[in-house]
């Protein structure tokens, strides 16, 4: 979303920047920033953490992880130019003092920029601690210039639509809603990103976006890994909260908005908080029939033996947390009537794939056999990730002499267009230093959202499920999500 222009000098505050969110990618992104000449004139970054580190020591932590997680190579030269803006800095997140400390670093930045240079917060830290940082930060008067402070706030926002309100009252205590950027790193994917080019760049298809033309929409967001070292976070997360209430549901407005009258932010967010606003809420006693749930058990991944999700590190072994979610949702607008959305997602699935199809309506009536009804076709895929495609799948005659149809594709691969893509990170934190809000979640989106899954979210909570684990590791899933679909004959693309 933003342009090629200079920002202004600004001081980034990492706090949390020894975890692994910043080694893995915020100091990647910002040093591709760097590279591509992309961070403001003036910038430095002050890492923040707990431990009595010397500078040269956290320098030397980040070079070698960029090693490891950077996508463009490291050069020396590349490197010595970037490690010189780097400060680590010693502070303990709920001392005043330490904030008073911060305060006056800041102000030696100030001294030397020749101004008073913007400052962008970055909470790279566990939810339960923005309160505390919030109140410090507002106490010491650190972000005293809402024209030019920001914060950045990581997922999850909350873990309820109650909880979400109540934080965003806190921020709202110190920020106005303009500096607040809250991270879903799904909208900085350029495929995620493209839907947008895509849908109201051409005027072929957004004649035909509509409940007249479209029969279903299905997003999948399928990983392969399960939960890794993450297990006791995982326990209170599960796939609704982590990854429906957000991404999906953020995906999901994508294909859904109305066109915006322009690419201003203001007129993009009201556009998506019209979506989660239209989307019919399920009754408590509607939900096993809307929403399934799941949990994997052991199986093969990819040809290699993987354990059940109750025998990972740090899980209960009754445990009642799903790792699989599927949920139906229709829309009551007049684009969407009567056209279902099914989203899915889910650890130690088959493969990792992320991906939103699109399925036209058959025609009222066909001119060719019974038979090459049952093609798939008719049908946009919009591959996400690993794969970052746009697919149309159509019917053409099959070569020979009979009139015979048979299922094809036109690919448009962003890949063979722009091998060198940006990661997502770097998209949204480039976005934050120009101050470009339209990639991230406004207070309301964020609360629409929790509001669209809490009755299935309490329902999951307060119900144990006696099925689980109900899904081998290594497949598409429980049996209830395939019975989700064929309830209305469809099928999981
Ligand atoms: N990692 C990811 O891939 C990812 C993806 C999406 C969202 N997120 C979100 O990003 C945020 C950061 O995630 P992360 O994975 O980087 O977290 P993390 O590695 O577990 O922790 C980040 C930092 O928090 C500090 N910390 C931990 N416990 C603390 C305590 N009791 N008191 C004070 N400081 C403490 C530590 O810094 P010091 O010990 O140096 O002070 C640590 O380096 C979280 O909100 C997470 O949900 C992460």
């Amino acid at each position: 979303m933003n342009e090629n222009k200079a920002s202004h000098p600004t001081t980034i505050i990492i706090f949390g920047a020894t975890g692994d969110l910043a080694k893995r990618k915020l100091f990647p992104a910002f040093y591709n920033l760097y590279i591509d000449g992309r961070m403001p004139k003036g910038f430095n970054i002050l890492a923040l953490g707990r431990a009595d580190n010397t500078n040269e020591y956290f320098k030397n932590y980040i070079k070698e992880n960029l090693e490891n997680f950077s996508r463009k190579k490291i050069t020396s030269e590349d490197w010595a130019g970037f490690q010189a803006h780097i400060t680590y800095f010693q502070n303990q997140l709920d001392e005043e003092s330490s904030y008073k400390n911060l305060h006056q670093k800041l102000e030696e930045f100030d001294k030397i920029y020749g101004t008073r240079g913007n400052r962008l917060f970055y909470l790279s830290i566990g939810p339960n601690f923005v309160s505390t940082i919030s109140n410090h930060i507002k106490n010491t008067s650190l972000a005293s210039d809402a024209k030019k402070d920001r914060i950045i706030i990581e997922k999850p926002f909350g873990h309820d639509k109650q909880s979400a309100m109540e934080l965003n009252s806190l921020l709202a205590e110190t920020f106005e809603e303009e500096q607040i950027y809250r991270i879903d790193h799904y909208l900085g994917k350029e495929t995620v990103q493209n839907i947008l080019a895509f849908r109201f760049g051409n005027s072929i298809f957004e004649p035909l976006w509509d409940h007249k033309h479209i029969e279903s929409v299905q997003i999948t967001v399928a990983e392969e890994v399960g939960v890794e070292t993450r297990g006791a976070f995982y326990e209170q997360t599960g796939a609704l909260k982590d990854m429906i209430q957000n991404h999906l549901l953020q995906i999901l407005c994508m294909v859904a908005m109305e066109p915006p009258a322009s690419l201003e932010s203001g007129e993009i967010r009201d556009r998506k908080v019209d979506v989660l606003k239209s989307i019919r809420r399920i009754s408590s006693d509607q939900v096993d029939h809307y929403a399934v749930r799941g949990q994997y058990g052991k199986g093969i991944v990819n040809g290699v033996e993987a354990k059940g999700y109750r025998q990972e590190d740090g899980i209960a072994e009754d445990s009642n947390t799903e790792t699989f979610a599927a949920v139906k949702f229709y829309l009551d607008n007049e684009r969407w009537q009567d056209v279902p959305f099914y989203v899915r997602t889910g650890k130690k699935m088959k493969e990792k794939h992320s991906y939103i199809t699109i399925q036209f309506k058959p025609l009222p009536h066909s001119t060719f056999s019974e038979s090459s009804q049952h093609l798939s076709a008719n049908r946009l895929i919009i591959n996400i990730q690993p794969l970052m495609d746009i697919r149309l799948q159509f019917m053409a005659k099959k070569p020979g002499l009979s009139l015979v149809l048979k299922p094809v594709e036109m690919i448009f691969d962003n890949f063979a267009c722009q091998e060198d893509t940006p990661e997502a990170y770097e998209t949204l934190l480039l976005d934050a230093l120009l101050g470009d809000l339209t990639l991230f979640m406004r207070s309301d989106q964020v609360e629409e959202a929790w509001d669209v899954v809490k009755t299935i979210q309490e329902a999951w909570e307060t119900t144990k499920d006696s099925s689980f684990p109900n899904y081998e590791a290594g497949s598409w899933g429980p049996k209830e999500s395939i019975a989700l679909v064929e309830r209305q004959g469809h099928n999981w693309v």
